[in-house]
């Protein structure tokens, strides 16, 4: 089986061919960060403008690369939503252009079902498992309980993780992505230069908040001389130190929530751009050995937007029969845990 999976929810145009085997037949990701790079941050307008723009090259890319033609499909993946609208309507009407002209099956993926189901396509991951979702839009926990069934355990109050860091690299004087350029300059720093507040740490429940922490950040950059190299490493180290704490406080919460709910867990998921980030990723193996829990989370370039997650979450709807209908309609907001409810997919036995 042969799935092109779409991927245009943001502000990279991304296309893949992935097989049922796990083959990753190419994984071509159009980055637009040169043309909001003037404005500081991602401008829907452009975003949608852009992937207009290359959402044809990058496809025809992608088949190239794979070695395969639109006669080998047997069908067509594209982020559905959430995201920018924009940018999800040009990736969907590409779809379903492509699996109407070809009769192929249409699938509309939900892209934080894609981030979920990613580590399965490079690590041998059962179900169930516990999955920390962090991206640039959201931050959360669920239970993945199976493909198209996740249980919601809690998420963040206000702002997402990758948010935060992409907002203080940005007060550091930074482009965007920040969360990697954070990462990088924290590797030479010292992690107690600077003490941060660490919000809803030792609370109930597995709730995040990163406001709090924002606002105290902003605060210590405008104290401190920004062109200093040391105050930048110094000051990414203490970040990454106080969010590493808050994301090993937060988990100890919702694995025991979720072993309540599902005492077989024994797999934590870390998925979503941040979870490209190492430091978090050997923090959170440190803390989990003591409980016999394994973290896994995709290969960096996995984590962050692209085609493959979505063709593979393609690969894992299609094996179920959990298709889609041309009546699709684009979804902005679409929250993870409204698939176990059916929403708008259609689901046809596949022989
Ligand atoms: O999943 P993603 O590519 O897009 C969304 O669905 O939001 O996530 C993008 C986010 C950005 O906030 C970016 O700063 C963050 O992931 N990110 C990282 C790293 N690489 C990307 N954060 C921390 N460390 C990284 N290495
Ligand atoms: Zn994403």
């Amino acid at each position: 089986m042969i799935i092109l999976g779409l991927e245009t929810s943001c502000d990279e145009t991304a296309a893949s061919v992935v097989t049922k085997d796990k083959r990753i037949l190419s994984n071509i990701v159009s980055s637009q960060y040169l043309e909001h790079k003037p404005f500081g941050g991602v401008v829907p307008e452009i975003a949608a403008r852009a992937h207009l723009g290359h959402i044809d090259f990058i496809v025809e890319e992608a088949l190239k690369k794979a070695s395969v033609s639109l006669d080998d499909l047997d069908g067509i993946a594209v982020a559905g939503g959430p995201g920018l609208i924009g940018g999800v309507i040009v990736g969907v009407m590409m779809a379903k252009g492509i699996a109407m002209a070809k009769d192929l099956p249409f699938i509309p993926v939900n892209h934080l079902e894609a981030h979920a189901l990613t580590a399965r396509l490079t690590s041998d991951v059962m179900f169930p498992y516990l999955l920390l979702l962090v991206s640039g839009g959201h931050c959360q926990f669920l239970i993945v309980e199976e493909v198209g069934d996740y249980t919601y355990l809690g998420g963040t109050l206000d702002d997402a993780l990758g948010e935060c860091l992409d907002k203080t690299a940005r007060l550091l004087g930074h482009g965007y992505p920040g969360g990697p350029i954070i990462e990088q300059l924290a590797l030479t720093g010292h992690e107690d230069a600077f003490s941060l507040p660490k919000p809803l740490k030792g609370q109930e429940g597995c709730a995040f908040s990163f406001s709090g922490l924002k606002t105290a950040a902003r605060k210590v950059i405008s104290e401190n001389d920004i062109t200093s190299p040391t105050f930048q490493a110094d000051f990414c180290a203490s970040l990454q130190q106080t969010i590493g704490e808050i994301l090993i406080d937060r988990c100890s919460h919702a694995l025991r929530m979720a072993h309540a709910k599902r005492p077989d867990i024994k797999t934590l998921v870390v998925g979503g751009g941040v979870a490209a980030n190492q430091y978090f990723k050997g923090q959170l193996s440190q803390w989990a050995q003591s409980y016999g829990l394994e973290v896994v989370s995709p290969p960096i370039k996995l984590c962050t937007d692209n085609g493959a997650m979505i063709a593979w979450a393609g690969v894992e709807r299609f094996r179920k029969g959990l298709l889609g209908s041309l009546d699709f309609a684009p979804r902005p907001r679409w929250p993870l845990e409204e698939l176990r409810r059916g929403d708008k997919t259609e689901r046809k036995t596949i022989s």
